[in-house]
């Protein structure tokens, strides 16, 4: 597919014109990854932003135990690695490839020139950011919770934001993370997650179909683990 196409499935871009994405799209370098790369380490040197165009991404960190902390998954549409290029520091974090994934990177100095000369960019990206700020937020008021299992359902609720299909009341989570991944995230233990996991389909609050995850009331799942 031509760079321009891909391009067309990075929200951040859906209000440009046929002509400028055809100009940033020039800009840009097409890279692939396979599950498990990493695509950079934290505390390297920031170079490019990267733009999703197919597959996904874990951000993470290393806690001080030596234990893998997720901060975000991102998918199909996100960017990552554009604070180092913003504050000028290095990566914050790690981004692992979680399958086969496709991406579009912007140097620096195109990147800096892009938000200067089309502030929409600029806005959206800050939209962005604050999206992502207040599910950090969200993920630290639940790691404060003495429940493992209201902070693994906190991780479905997230999960369900960013990539749930609502269909008759139902929300099916299309491509849930492998369990180690949700125990990274909600702070526990794989067997924990396949434990909570185990229950709540026994309780028929939700369906699991290979990686789908079909939560059967979204209403009422909200209001039990997210109040
Ligand atoms: P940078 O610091 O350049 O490299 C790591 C990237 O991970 C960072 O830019 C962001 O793009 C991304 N990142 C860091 N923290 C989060 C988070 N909490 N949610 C989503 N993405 C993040």
């Amino acid at each position: 597919m031509k760079k321009i196409e891909l391009l067309r499935s990075v929200s951040l871009f859906w209000d440009l014109e046929e002509e400028e994405l055809g100009y940033i799209s020039e800009k840009m370098i097409a890279r692939h990854y396979e599950n498990g790369n990493y695509i950079f380490l934290e505390d390297s040197e920031g170079e490019q932003c990267f733009f999703v165009v197919e597959g996904s991404v874990k951000v993470t960190r290393l806690s001080k135990d030596g234990k893998e902390v997720i901060l975000a998954m991102l998918n199909a549409g996100d960017f990552f690695g554009e604070m180092s290029l913003l504050d000028g520091r290095s990566r914050s974090a790690n981004v692992i490839a979680l399958e086969k994934t496709e991406v579009l990177t912007l140097d620096r100095e195109d990147f800096l020139i892009v938000l200067h000369d089309y502030p929409q960019i600029s806005i959206q990206l800050m939209k962005e950011m604050a999206g992502r700020l207040r599910k950090s937020d969200r993920q630290i008021a639940s790691l404060s919770l003495s429940d493992a299992e209201k902070r693994i359902a906190l991780c479905i609720i997230r999960f369900a934001d960013e990539q749930g299909i609502i269909k008759n009341g139902r929300v099916s989570i299309p491509k849930t993370p492998i369990q180690q991944d949700i125990a990274n995230m909600a702070g526990t233990s794989r067997e924990t997650v396949s434990r909570a996991l185990s229950i709540l389909e026994k309780e028929e609050i939700i369906e699991r179909h290979g990686r789908e995850l079909m939560i059967l009331d979204y209403k009422k799942f909200i209001k039990e683990f997210d109040s």
